[in-house]
C-alpha cells in the first residue's frame, strides 16, 4: 500500500508543547525515571483541583446531561457568561451572543474557520499561543506577526499593528493575559488595539482565558469594553482560572457591531451545529464558577500557592548567572531568557530533559525566530521550582 498522504497545509501546523520533547519525556518516565514537567498548563497535575461548587454542580446535574443541548450551549451557562460580561463593563451582551465550546480550543478553530479564506491575513502576537497560528494555517490564511518583545515587557505596540494591516487582513488576535510571556497589557494598549480593529473593520479576537490570574496588583482590561464599532469575540473558560481543564468547557462572547457580522455569526452557528453541541456536564459548572471568585485571588496573592511559586521562579532566575526574566503579571507561565553565548533553546530543552530530567518548552515553539527563550509553568511547588533552577544552572554551567 502507498503511504497515506496528508494535506500540504498541515505541514504548517505545529503544537510542540505536546511534540517530540514531551514524547521523549514520556519514554524516560516509562523507563522508571521521574521527570519534572513544566511544559503544560494543566493545574490538576499539580494538585490544583476544581472548587467544590463546580464539582457539586456537575454531579447534581449529571442526570440531566445525557442528551444533546442547543448548539450554542445550555441557557444557564450562557446567561451566566452574559451577566459576567455586563458586570465587567461590556454593555448589551445577551444569551444569544454566547457560544459554549469544548474548551476555548474548539472555539478558536470554529471561529477562524467561519471567517477565513486562503490568502486572507490575520495579525497574531509573536510569541503566540501556537493553537492560534495553527488554526489560521488550517484555513489556508496567512499569519502576520506583531512583535511583543522582551524590551517592552512583552507588550505590543499598537502603531506597529496599524502598519501591518493590509487589504487582505481580516482579524487581530490578542492574548491577554499572555501565554507564553505572562504579560498583562495596560488599558491604554488594549484600547489602542481595539481602535486599530475598528479603524480597519477587522474582527478582534481577544483570548482572555487567564483574565483573573493576576499578580502584584496587575489589572486586566477586557477588550470588549473598548471595541464597539466592529465585531469583538472574547474567549474565556473553566480550564485555568477555575482549574477544571478536564471538563473541556469554554465560551466565546460576541459583542460590538453584530449587524454587519450577521452572515459570519450564522456561519459560526452552522459549524457549532455540525458538531451538535459541546459536552453538557461541564456547562453546569459555569454559573457557580462565575458567581464568585472561587479562590483564584487567594492562590495568586503573594502568600498563595501560585504567588509563592511565581516568587520561586523569580528567585531561581535571580540567583542564576545565565538567565533573566520579565516577572509575569498574569497567567501560569514565565518566559525565561538565557544570555549564555551559543544558547539554543531546542538543544537546551533536549539536554535539560536527557541530563537533568526537567521538561520545558523552547521559546521558538511559540512562533518566534529568536532561540534564546524557554517557557516554564508556574505550577510546581516552590521546593520543586528551586530544584529545577539548580538543575538548569548545573547544565548551563557545563
Ligand atoms: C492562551 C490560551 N488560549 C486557549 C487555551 C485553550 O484552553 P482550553 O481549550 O482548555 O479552554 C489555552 C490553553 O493552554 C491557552 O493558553
Amino acid at each position: 500500500m502507498k503511504p497515506i498522504a496528508t494535506p500540504d497545509h498541515l505541514a504548517r501546523v505545529r503544537y510542540e508543547i505536546r511534540g517530540p520533547l514531551a514524547r521523549r519525556a514520556y519514554e524516560i518516565e516509562r523507563q522508571g525515571h521521574e521527570v519534572i514537567k513544566l511544559n503544560i498548563g494543566n493545574p490538576a497535575l499539580f494538585g490544583f483541583h476544581m472548587p467544590d461548587a463546580l464539582r457539586d454542580a456537575v454531579a447534581e446535574h449529571l442526570p440531566q446531561s445525557d442528551g444533546y443541548c442547543h448548539q450554542k450551549g445550555i441557557v444557564q451557562a450562557r446567561e451566566a457568561v452574559a451577566a459576567d460580561m455586563a458586570a465587567r463593563g461590556v454593555a448589551g451582551v445577551d444569551v444569544d451572543d454566547v457560544f459554549m465550546g469544548n474548551g476555548v480550543s474548539e472555539l478558536i478553530l470554529m471561529t477562524l474557520e467561519a471567517l477565513l479564506r486562503p490568502g486572507d491575513e490575520v495579525l497574531l502576537p509573536a510569541p503566540d499561543y501556537p493553537l492560534w497560528t495553527a488554526a489560521v494555517a488550517l484555513t489556508g490564511a496567512t499569519p502576520v506577526y506583531y512583535a511583543c518583545p522582551e524590551s517592552r515587557g512583552f507588550v505590543p505596540d499598537p502603531d506597529e499593528l496599524d502598519r501591518l494591516v493590509t487589504p487582505r487582513c481580516r482579524a487581530i488576535v490578542m492574548i491577554n493575559p499572555n501565554n507564553p510571556t505572562g504579560a498583562v497589557y495596560p488599558a491604554s494598549v488594549v484600547r489602542a488595539i481595539a481602535r486599530v480593529a475598528e479603524r480597519h473593520e477587522l474582527v478582534l479576537f481577544s483570548d482572555e482565558i487567564y483574565d483573573r490570574i493576576l499578580y502584584d496588583g496587575a489589572a486586566h482590561e477586557p477588550a470588549a469594553r473598548h471595541c464597539t464599532e466592529t465585531l469583538c469575540a472574547t474567549f474565556g473558560g473553566l480550564s485555568k482560572v477555575y482549574r477544571a481543564c478536564g471538563l473541556r468547557t469554554g465560551w466565546v462572547v460576541f459583542s460590538g457591531r453584530r449587524g454587519p457580522a450577521a452572515k459570519y455569526l450564522q456561519a459560526v452557528e452552522l459549524l457549532a451545529s455540525l458538531r451538535l453541541c459541546a459536552n453538557v456536564p461541564g456547562q453546569w459548572a459555569v454559573a457557580p464558577a462565575l458567581a464568585r471568585d472561587q479562590g483564584i485571588a487567594a492562590l495568586t496573592s503573594p502568600d498563595g500557592r501560585l504567588g509563592r511559586q511565581r516568587a520561586a521562579v523569580l528567585e531561581g532566575v535571580g540567583r542564576s548567572r545565565h538567565l533573566r526574566v520579565v516577572a509575569p503579571s498574569g497567567a501560569l507561565y514565565a518566559f525565561v531568557a538565557s544570555h549564555t553565548p551559543g544558547f539554543d533553546d531546542e538543544r537546551f530543552a533536549m539536554d535539560l530533559l536527557e541530563r537533568e530530567r526537567v521538561l520545558v518548552v523552547p521559546g521558538s515553539s511559540f512562533n518566534i525566530d529568536d532561540r534564546t527563550y524557554f517557557r516554564v509553568t508556574l505550577l510546581p511547588d516552590p521546593d520543586t521550582m528551586a530544584e529545577v533552577f539548580v538543575r538548569i544552572e548545573r547544565l548551563l554551567d557545563g
